[in-house]
């Protein structure tokens, strides 16, 4: 995020305002993950894969007993998913889609050939239950989330969050319609998040900082 706390400008566009260095790190936490999760408008907007181009990342896997790719997970409540996007395009490890049966069929057949669909009958996707279907169905112990803002609010609503890693890269962008790390719900969080600062690295102009989430309090 930018050092006024924003994660993308006002059109929600795919920015590129971190260093290779912080690209770096992000392919390294994903690496140490058994699954990457991101949210709907991520997948579609950022059009990500969800790979790890770096063969050394993908060799360190394999020495520790993983696959060479992290399973790929989105969430949706909608289920309006394209099957053209480029996570679609790359079979590099399982996609599961978490959802809802207001999926319309259209796009459950055309995602079924491309993912497996986990669809809840309720109107939400509960995140605790699919973490613990991770678990219990894919052996994950380790989920690396990289955003949205909205699943990353959500996420943390629910206590589901134990680790952030965070980069402040060197800008401000300003503007109340740009979205920061929790989204653009005016409303705040329903108990603040009380987070401990366990390593903080400068390289160049930008910090990177992993926190511990302690536990809400209310303030
Ligand atoms: N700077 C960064 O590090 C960073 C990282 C990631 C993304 N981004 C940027 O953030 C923007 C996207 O963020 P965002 O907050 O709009 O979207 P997001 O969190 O990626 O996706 C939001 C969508 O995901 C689904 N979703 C989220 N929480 C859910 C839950 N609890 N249960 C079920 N489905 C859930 C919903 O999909 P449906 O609408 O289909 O129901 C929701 O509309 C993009 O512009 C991207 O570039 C920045």
């Amino acid at each position: 995020m930018t050092v006024d706390g924003k994660i993308t400008t006002r059109n929600f566009s795919p920015v590129d305002f971190t260093s290779r260095e912080d690209k770096l790190h992000l392919f390294r936490q994903r690496a140490l993950a058994d699954a990457v999760l991101v949210g709907h408008t991520t997948v579609e907007r950022d059009n990500v894969r969800l790979g790890l181009p770096q063969a050394d990342l993908r060799e360190a896997r394999i020495a520790r007993g993983q696959t060479p790719y992290p399973i790929r997970v989105t969430v949706s409540n909608e289920g309006r998913i394209d099957n053209q996007l480029k996570i679609f395009q790359t079979d590099i490890s399982p996609i599961l889609i978490f959802s809802t049966t207001r999926m319309p069929r259209k796009f459950q057949a055309a995602l079924r050939e491309k993912a497996t669909l986990h669809l809840t009958k309720s109107p939400h996707v509960d995140l605790a239950a699919m973490l613990r279907k991770l678990r219990s169905e894919y052996n994950v112990r380790t989920v690396a989330c990289e955003g949205g803002a909205t699943l990353f609010r959500s996420l943390l609503e629910r206590g589901l969050v134990d680790q952030l890693n965070l980069t402040i890269a060197p800008y401000l962008f300003g503007g109340a319609n740009a979205p920061t790390l929790t989204g653009l719900n005016k409303t705040f969080l329903p108990a603040s998040v009380h987070c401990s600062l366990i390593d903080m690295r400068v390289i160049g102009d930008e910090c990177f900082l992993t926190y511990r989430i302690k536990r809400k309090t209310k303030l």
